[in-house]
């Protein structure tokens, strides 16, 4: 598993976004302060967002335009049953041809599609300023 700075966690995301093609959707997983969000706007800018992007704990979803198709970030924190996914617009979310990158995916349980593409970062004990990155599927 790499061990990632800042800084090569950011390059990595951004080389990441500018491959990826919609459909899809990509789960990211972690603790609080992993670097899920980092990632995000690192994979949004590679993507071709222009707009800054930020975090939507509150807003559960921002609804960006990128280069070739909508990406759609979820933060799923504060679901607290997934059934409040339906009034998040979530059946529209995921058929649209979009790119759709969902922090705290758990919260989402059996609702995320078979197919996502998983990343999961995690801390380092004893280092603060790297994360392990894990990429599944
Ligand atoms: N190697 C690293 N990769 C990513 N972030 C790092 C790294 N080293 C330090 N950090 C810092 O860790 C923090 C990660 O915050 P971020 O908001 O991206 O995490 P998050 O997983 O989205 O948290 P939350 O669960 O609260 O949404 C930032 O302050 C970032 O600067
Ligand atoms: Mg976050």
């Amino acid at each position: 598993m790499p061990t990632l700075t800042r800084d090569a966690l950011v390059a990595w995301g951004e080389a990441f976004g500018r491959e990826l093609r919609a459909p899809r959707v990509v789960t990211l997983s972690g603790d609080l302060g992993a670097g899920k969000t980092t990632l995000v706007q690192a994979i949004c800018r590679g993507f071709g967002v222009s707009d800054p992007v930020t975090s939507p704990t509150f807003a559960l979803v921002h609804e960006y335009a990128g280069g070739a198709a909508p990406v759609y970030h979820l933060d799923l924190y504060r679901l607290r049953d997934w059934r409040d996914l339906l009034q998040l617009g979530w059946g529209d979310i995921v058929d649209a041809h979009a790119l759709v990158l969902i922090e705290w995916p758990d919260r989402a349980d059996g609702e995320i599609p078979a197919d996502a593409l998983r990343l999961t970062l995690a801390h380092v004990p004893g280092h603060d300023d790297v994360r392990e990155l894990a990429i599944d599927g």
